[in-house]
């Protein structure tokens, strides 16, 4: 007799949807018979890494039948000069989604609840179901406001009560691209209690132009609640290596590292975040090719009547004005992948990211064609 193991599960497993990754391009080129692929799809950066980071890498080698640092002394030391933060207060993640999933698993107990806004990135409801705690829904901005589709702090605020445990905030977030300002953020962290701990994701700030966009790092004294995450996998160009960290007050940290695996983060990733840390040049290119990127993808879009999301990332959020779904498949058979966001609640929208001059040209012509 076949045991059905769906039985088996906490109710919390039962009930999740995994996370879908954009398809990878060796997956693309199979199905569709193409030779070359442009991807758009994952908000990875089209420059690649760093060549510093590249360079450590290749001298790594002979260092992999060691176990990495488990404490990551040099790479906290690195971003702790990089922040001015104690290293004390940083907790290393495989990418950040681990450290996402650390602050869950810190927190979080199935009497507990987490909230975060509608749209928002679709790791904060599987960390949490996966505990079995509550995943709350707060609405999200209305259509017509400023910040279409955007996170609603009111509205986060009053899903709050004596079971809540967590808030996750992603600053800007994905798929939106939206974010919030330094006024608002700091304004919600005054509101909120002190037994509710607030995670502030920030994977893109890296891209961030805004004057008036936050800067939480040094909040974390003035909030010992807030924690603040970051990644290398995004303007670091380290997508495949898997380096995140959380940067809190030193005794969340010391909970975040009890949870976390000790050696999480591997040797060459732990080289190549330091490495790319050191390289401004390569940062300020990599934000100087999106901001670019950016100007001629916006009015690309409005020249083809498309509406997107405000986004300080690197990506747009785009009205298709039709299902997202059918535009996509049209863009894979002709060699582009953009990713599809019916998932997140938005079914006529396409997530595109920003890529190199040469890939936002063919993503346009492209799309031209499909329209
Ligand atoms: C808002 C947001 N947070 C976190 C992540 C996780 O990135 P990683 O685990 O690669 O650091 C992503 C990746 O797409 C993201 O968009």
């Amino acid at each position: 007799m076949h045991c059905d193991f769906v039985e088996l599960v906490a109710p919390g497993v039962r009930r999740l949807q995994p996370y879908q990754p954009g398809k990878p391009d060796s997956e693309v080129k199979r199905e569709y018979g193409l030779t070359e692929v442009i991807k758009l799809a994952s908000n990875e950066n089209p420059l690649g890494p760093s060549p510093k980071a590249l360079a450590v890498l290749r001298d790594c080698f002979s260092e992999l039948a060691r176990y990495p640092d488990g404490n990551g002394f040099e790479l906290k030391a690195a971003l702790s000069a990089h922040l001015s933060v104690s290293p004390d207060g940083i907790t290393l993640g495989n990418g950040s989604n681990d450290v996402l999933e650390i602050v869950a698993r810190t927190f979080l107990t199935p009497d507990h609840a987490s909230v975060f806004a509608r749209h928002a990135f679709a790791v904060y409801p599987l960390v949490t179901q996966a505990i079995g705690a509550e995943a709350r829904v707060a609405a999200a901005n209305p259509p017509d406001h400023v910040m279409s589709y955007g996170h609603d702090l009111n509205a986060l605020a009053e899903k709050i009560d004596a079971k809540t445990r967590l808030i996750f905030i992603a600053n800007p977030n994905n798929p939106t691209g939206t974010w919030l300002n330094s006024a608002e953020l700091e304004a919600f962290l005054e509101r909120v209690p002190e037994h509710v701990i607030v995670t502030v994701d920030e994977a893109y700030t890296e891209y961030v132009d805004e004057p008036d966009y936050p800067d939480t790092i040094p909040w974390v004294e003035r909030f010992p609640n807030l924690i603040v995450t970051r990644t290398f996998s995004k303007a670091y160009g380290l997508a495949g290596l898997r380096v995140g960290f959380a940067v809190s007050h030193p005794q969340v940290a010391n909970l975040l590292n009890r949870v976390r695996q000790p050696f999480n983060v591997n040797i060459p990733a732990q080289m190549a975040a330091i490495a790319a840390l050191g390289d401004d040049e390569h940062l300020q290119r990599s934000r100087q090719v999106n901001r670019e990127g950016m100007i001629l993808m916006k009015s690309a879009l409005a020249e083809m009547g498309l509406r997107y999301l405000p986004s300080v990332g690197n990506f747009l959020c785009v009205d298709m004005g039709r299902p997202g779904l059918e535009i996509f498949e049209a863009l894979l058979r002709r060699g582009v992948t953009v990713r599809p966001v019916a998932n997140y609640g938005l079914p006529n929208f396409l997530r595109i990211t920003i890529g190199t001059e040469w890939e936002n040209r063919k993503l346009i012509e492209t799309l031209r064609e499909v329209l």
